[in-house]
């Protein structure tokens, strides 16, 4: 028998040989994980023995992740906004950079009662427009992603935290089918230049959707498409918030003014890089 803390410590080490950043924090949640408790629990208990059924899982747990695949994928969830969620092999993971990008939308939205229309074009998870959501009791909101898969993981992340009913989930190639207009049009589109693809770390390159990642040669493909069609779709005094790769404000808001929206504002993200650009009518 090996107690949690033993146990803990000598997967710490496995990762750790491995390669990997934050082994311990990993081998935390995926202990936690196995044991079906949370990290405080853990914490409290590190003495105890663990069951040869629980060693067991845990140990699969750990294999998964000496594999590199990435602890959001094996645990199937991630928080973000300090929602919880639901993430496949279909889906990025929700990263905390970005937040920068709801904080972004909240700032330019002086009444947060309003009942505004959300367009959130590469919805993913729908961790962007569901976070919006949270915040904003009366709005409602359409996610578009081009993978049906990712669509459905979006749809049931916004069933089970109880936004169903004020989402809609299309699929769509960028604005190819999209209707209406919108008073905040937002995207994390995939944005690294496809030359850099290879060279990611191997959680990214081998684990995460190429459709949520390949940006083209330089990374601006989807902006490119993204900023010549929001004349059509955003509504009066409406704002644009997109996410961007290190180094792409500067391109991404001339690419916004040159299609007639002025920059509002490049934000940074906790790491001081500008990660969001935002634009308005
Ligand atoms: C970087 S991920 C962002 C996911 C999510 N919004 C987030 O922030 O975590 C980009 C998303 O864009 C979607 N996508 C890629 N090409 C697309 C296209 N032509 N039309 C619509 N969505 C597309 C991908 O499937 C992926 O879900």
């Amino acid at each position: 028998m090996t107690s949690i803390g033993e146990s803990l410590r000598a997967a710490t080490a496995r990762l750790t040989e491995a390669g990997i950043d934050g082994a311990r924090l990993d081998a935390r949640l995926l202990l936690a994980e196995a044991l079906g408790k949370d990290g405080t629990w853990l914490f409290n208990h590190a003495n105890d023995e663990l069951d040869a059924s629980v060693e067991a899982a845990f140990a699969a747990l750990v294999e998964k992740r000496l594999a590199r695949q990435p602890v959001s994928l094996i645990l199937g969830r991630r928080e973000f906004w300090s929602l919880d969620f639901t993430v496949t092999r279909d889906t990025l993971a929700p990263r905390p950079d970005s937040e920068t990008l709801i904080e972004a939308v909240l700032a330019e939205l002086p009444d947060r009662q309003a009942p505004l229309s959300l367009l959130d074009l590469g919805t993913g998870t729908g961790c962007l427009l569901i976070s919006l959501l949270s915040e904003l009791p009366n709005a409602r909101g359409t996610g578009v992603d081009i993978n049906p898969d990712t669509l459905a993981v979006a749809q049931g992340n916004a069933d089970r935290l109880g936004f169903g009913a004020r989402t809609r989930f299309i699929r769509s190639s960028w604005w190819d089918a999209i209707e209406g207009r919108f008073d905040v049009i937002l995207s994390n589109p995939p944005y690294i230049p496809s030359g850099d693809i290879p060279g990611l770390d191997p959680e990214v390159a081998r684990f995460e959707p190429l459709d949520a990642l390949d940006g083209g040669a330089d990374g601006l493909d989807a902006y490119r498409l993204l900023a010549a069609g929001v004349e059509g779709f955003l509504a009066e005094n409406g704002v644009i918030a997109f996410e961007v790769g290190a180094g792409q404000a500067p391109d991404v808001a001339v690419l916004l003014e040159q299609a007639g929206f002025p920059l509002r504002a490049i934000r940074r993200d906790l790491a001081g890089i500008e990660r969001c650009v935002v634009s308005r009518r």
